[in-house]
């Protein structure tokens, strides 16, 4: 196949990995966004100062510059209906169009679907749109409980009983003032679940589900899961595409969760071509949904995107678009992987910005090793980066067993510097065994003291991966 031309939209580290994946399939990679990523800008052929949400100026650089393909990375710009306008003008695109992204954008929206066609995995949930409608909403889904805006807060809205705040007041409180912020726009009560988070992203062409490998996501700012919800702050996969944690069958009600829930879509005449995310928790009675996101994680896109076997992203990406996605493409390597941002002292309140990184050129040489930039501008010299708002540097280790994935990144970390905080406790055997072992005591399991086989190369890989 002749090299593609590929439009690609947003510039963070999600989609610098994006970018990277297409440039090893040789396509030519066009950004539109509105900063400069050092990395993405290295390998695109073609940069424009665009905002992601500018559906019009995006669909017409396209078009002038005759891409095949377009791919959305930030939530923004599929919430905005870019989607829509690049398909108006007969560009095939990756990433759902507005009324789908709702699934997304609106979890007031996401929650009625399951509800309404019966989609395993929901929690006790019920939503208010005035203060009033707040007591009956506690009503329903009794305490603890936790308060989400309806609307996209970049991960960082939901407060958690226990974790943001403590007693029924204090949440009652969050969830007006956000009903004040929201304009109109209704708040979301769930029941506090408790168990082990993951991440399960699949490939949809309007019909099948193609299911990357499980990540779990490291959502606190602060070691040991303190500070406050970030949009992650690192993640690990194994090398069975499963987790350490994880049973084959929560793999597969996850997936059926998924595919019922592009089936619910198709129904209502949403034909979801992109990158359907599940955010899941493994509890003691099973998998429950905590959300759905319309495109890549981040960083968990950075994980699965490392791993990504071949020369036909390009491919692959074309096929979502195109409605058929071939099997023969999806190729990840059976390999491990941990990621860690580092990201500006202070992220996840009061981020310090504007520091300089300098990453010494001897990070290249490092087996193993994948550097991405998220939020940074080019600095003065040529290994220095500008820090922005958000998370700055990813680097991902990948290596057949997870510890030594861990052990690559941690190495890794040493050739950067400049002010930053990262969290070293993301994907260490110590913290991998102690998920383990928390779910294992909530399904009755008793806790397993002993190290974890954290490769498990004995278990069946996920149907997608063998
Ligand atoms: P969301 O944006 O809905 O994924 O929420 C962000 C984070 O809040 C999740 O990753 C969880 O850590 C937490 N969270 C969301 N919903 C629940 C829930 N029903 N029970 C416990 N924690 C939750
Ligand atoms: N890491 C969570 C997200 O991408 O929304």
């Amino acid at each position: 196949m002749a090299a593609s031309k590929v439009l690609l939209v947003g510039a963070g580290g999600r989609e610098h990995a994006i970018g990277a994946a297409l440039a090893r399939s040789e396509a030519a990679v066009y950004v539109a966004a509105p900063s400069v990523n050092p990395g993405l800008k290295r390998l695109s052929r073609g940069y424009r100062n665009l905002s992601v949400e500018d559906g019009d100026a995006i669909a017409q650089w396209a078009r002038q510059l005759g891409v095949s393909l377009a791919v959305l990375g930030p939530d923004a710009a599929v919430a905005a209906g870019v989607a829509d306008r690049l398909r108006a003008g007969e560009i095939p695109t990756v990433g759902p169009g507005a009324a789908a992204a709702r699934i997304e954008s609106s979890k007031s929206f996401a929650r009625a679907l399951m509800r309404q066609h019966s989609i395993p995995g929901l929690p006790r949930t019920a939503e208010a749109k005035s203060p009033a409608e707040l007591e009956s909403a506690i009503g329903v889904v009794g305490e603890p409980f936790v308060v989400k805006p309806s609307w996209l807060t970049a991960g960082k809205g939901v407060w958690v009983q226990g974790a943001d705040f403590k007693t029924r007041d204090e949440g009652l409180a969050y969830a007006r003032s956000l009903l004040e912020e929201g304009k109109g726009q209704p708040v979301v009560l769930e029941e506090k679940l408790e168990g082990e988070e993951f991440s399960l992203m699949a490939f949809v062409d309007g019909s099948s589900v193609h299911p990357m490998p499980v990540v779990q996501d490291y959502k606190r700012a602060l070691e040991g899961d303190q500070g406050g919800n970030t949009g992650g702050m690192g993640s690990y996969s194994a090398r069975d595409a499963l987790l350490p944690f994880l049973s084959s069958s929560d793999f597969e009600t996850a997936t059926d969760i998924l595919s019922k829930t592009v089936a619910a879509m198709k129904s209502g005449g949403l034909d979801y071509r992109g990158v359907l995310y599940g955010g899941f928790m493994a509890t003691a009675h099973g998998v429950s949904v905590l959300e759905f996101n319309a495109r890549f994680g981040d960083p968990e896109s950075l994980n699965v995107l490392t791993l990504f076997d071949g020369t036909d992203f390009d491919e692959l990406m074309a096929g979502v678009a195109a409605g058929r996605v071939q099997s023969v493409h999806l190729r990840f390597r059976k390999r491990a992987t941990v990621v860690k941002y580092l990201v500006p002292p202070g992220y996840g309140s009061k981020p310090v910005t504007g520091g300089a990184l300098r990453v010494s050129p001897r990070l290249g040489d490092e087996e193993g090793v994948t550097l991405y930039y998220g939020s940074v501008t080019p600095g003065q010299r040529q290994d220095e980066v500008v820090m922005g708002t958000s998370r700055s540097l990813a680097l991902v280790g990948e290596a057949s067993a997870l510890k030594d994935a861990y052990a690559r990144v941690e190495e890794a970390v040493r050739h950067v510097h400049g002010e930053f905080y990262l969290r070293h406790d993301v994907g260490s055997p110590v913290d991998l065994l102690r998920h383990q072992e928390h779910l294992r005591t909530l399904r009755g399991l008793g806790p397993k003291l002993q190290e974890p086989n954290l490769t498990r190369s004995g278990s069946q890989p996920p149907h997608a991966f063998s």
